[in-house]
């Protein structure tokens, strides 16, 4: 394995980072990470379909979450419950009577706004760190003209809107039959803790984590695949003594953000934010946000939840259920419960802001290998049969191990390029020389650094350099 002493190193212009939300969304639209939903009927606001690429990236986001909460971990079981759930849950657990937005109307031009997202509330929140109430919203909005028209007037007073989809289970289209589709995946956990606990023999401290989509009917949607009405939550509920409350706030606290950075987040653009009073959700207690600073500013990430006995105590309470714990000293208690609960789809968008570079010459998608949908791409340098099916022998050796790219087509420049743009860390090419000397040339995506390496060498060296990624 040396590297060719022949081929100039290419000096890396410096890189910058991504400049604003369209230009991602153009990327991912063009190289098959996200297409908008229903396109060809012209879109559905708000809806979003991953392509070919992007699932490879989100099938990589679950598993390494799944394996940092249930496999990696000896205290924490999975589950995936129903998404429609019996509508008691929802009373329980407060969503029918809290789970609101405020909602202003202007009554000129038919837009619709979040009242807390409007400048004089938004200013009232950033400065004090608190959401204000109905009331005071009233009073700040009065006499604020349309942020979209700028008639002056015909804003409504702001009024609190619930955000769960409803339908109907059966042909029968009446209340006794309406159910709702979840706002969290939460909730099938919380009704399904003594399963787990009896089932698996459980002892205080356990979690028990869960992937799956939640619906929100959210009045601005919007960011791309930040916020969305349908999305995908990796939650964990981590239930344990009363007093513990503090200590494994914390413990969660430190395990969520070093995640964040196991799976290539740069640590500069992560910081804390914890929620003030009126900001806190109806079920929470404490909250903490992880921030990410997006091109469009610092948004939450993921919530670290103190989640009390909220849950648990409104469940036994509504369906007569006993939900206690008996411990070792025959303590009868509720358990508490501290929550992490991250979006997938917000975690992808993440990922991707967070690894696009680029300069006047490329653009390149600096993933972490575990994210990257290809890890590997080979070229052959030329259409010839003679380097072709070398190549091909090569690729279909690598495939069985990692996912693999093949591509004949362009200048090896143009290949590159492609490549960079969709993340994948090495690009292989096997020339005229390889027939002779049984070796390849392999590109680092990163440092466009080249080495020279033997045929039979080349998935040690691929694999190694996939584990061992700085
Ligand atoms: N069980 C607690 C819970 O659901 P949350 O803060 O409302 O807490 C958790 O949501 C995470 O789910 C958020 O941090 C965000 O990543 C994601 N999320 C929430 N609403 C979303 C939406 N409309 N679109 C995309 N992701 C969303």
């Amino acid at each position: 394995m040396s590297e060719i002493a022949d081929k100039p190193q290419i000096a890396t212009k410096p890189l910058k980072d991504l400049p604003d939300l369209q230009t991602l969304v153009a990327l991912c639209k063009r190289r098959g990470f996200v297409f908008p939903s229903s396109e060809i009927y012209g879109g559905l606001n708000s809806c979003w379909d991953y392509g070919p690429l992007g699932i490879e990236v989100k099938k990589a986001l679950k598993e390494a979450w799944w394996k940092a909460m249930v496999y990696d971990r000896e205290d924490i079981e999975g589950i995936d419950a129903a998404i429609l759930m019996h509508p008691r849950v929802w009373k329980a657990s407060g969503h029918i009577d809290s789970f609101n937005d405020p909602l202003v109307d202007c009554k000129q031009c038919k837009a619709r706004f979040r009242a807390d997202h409007l400048g004089p509330v938004a200013k009232i929140e950033k400065e004090t760190g608190n959401i204000p109430t109905i009331e005071e919203m009233t009073e700040l909005l009065k006499g604020m003209n349309c942020p979209n028209c700028g008639s002056k007037g015909t804003l409504t007073e702001p009024r609190l809107f619930n955000m769960m989809f409803k339908s109907h289970m059966s042909a029968i289209e009446d209340e006794a039959n309406l159910v709702y589709f979840r706002p969290e995946t939460a909730q099938g956990i919380f009704v399904n803790f003594i399963n787990v606990q009896q089932t698996c023999r459980r002892k205080l401290p356990f979690g028990i984590a869960q992937i799956g989509k939640s619906f929100r009917n959210e009045i601005t949607p919007g960011n791309f695949i930040f916020r969305t009405r349908e999305f995908e939550q990796m939650e964990m509920q981590f239930f344990i003594k009363p007093s513990e409350n503090d200590t494994f706030f914390e413990e969660w606290k430190s395990s969520r953000m070093a995640w964040h950075e196991s799976i290539g987040l740069r640590k500069e653009k992560l910081r804390w934010h914890q929620h003030g009073e009126s900001e806190l959700a109806h079920y929470c207690a404490k909250a903490f946000d992880v921030q990410y600073q997006f091109p469009f500013g610092w948004k939450e990430l993921e919530g670290i939840h103190d989640r009390t006995d909220f849950d648990l105590k409104n469940h036994q309470e509504f369906s007569g259920k006993n939900l206690h714990y008996v411990d070792e000293e025959k303590n009868k208690f509720i358990p508490h419960v501290i929550e992490t609960a991250v979006g997938c789809d917000r975690s992808i968008l993440t990922v991707l802001a967070d690894a696009y570079r680029f300069n006047d010459e490329r653009v390149v998608m600096q993933l972490h290998p575990k994210m990257a949908p290809y890890k590997a791409a080979v070229f052959p340098l030329m259409k010839k049969p003679e380097l072709l099916e070398p190549a091909q022998n090569l690729y279909q050796d690598l495939r069985k191990k990692f996912r693999t790219d093949f591509d004949v087509a362009g200048s090896i420049g143009k290949r590159y390029r492609r490549q960079e743009e969709i993340g994948t860390p090495y690009c292989i090419t096997l020339d005229y020389e390889s027939l002779e000397d049984k070796a390849v040339t392999i590109r680092h995506r990163d440092t466009m650094k080249q080495d020279r390496v033997a045929v039979n060498k080349v998935m040690d060296y691929v694999e190694s350099g996939l584990e061992n990624w700085e």
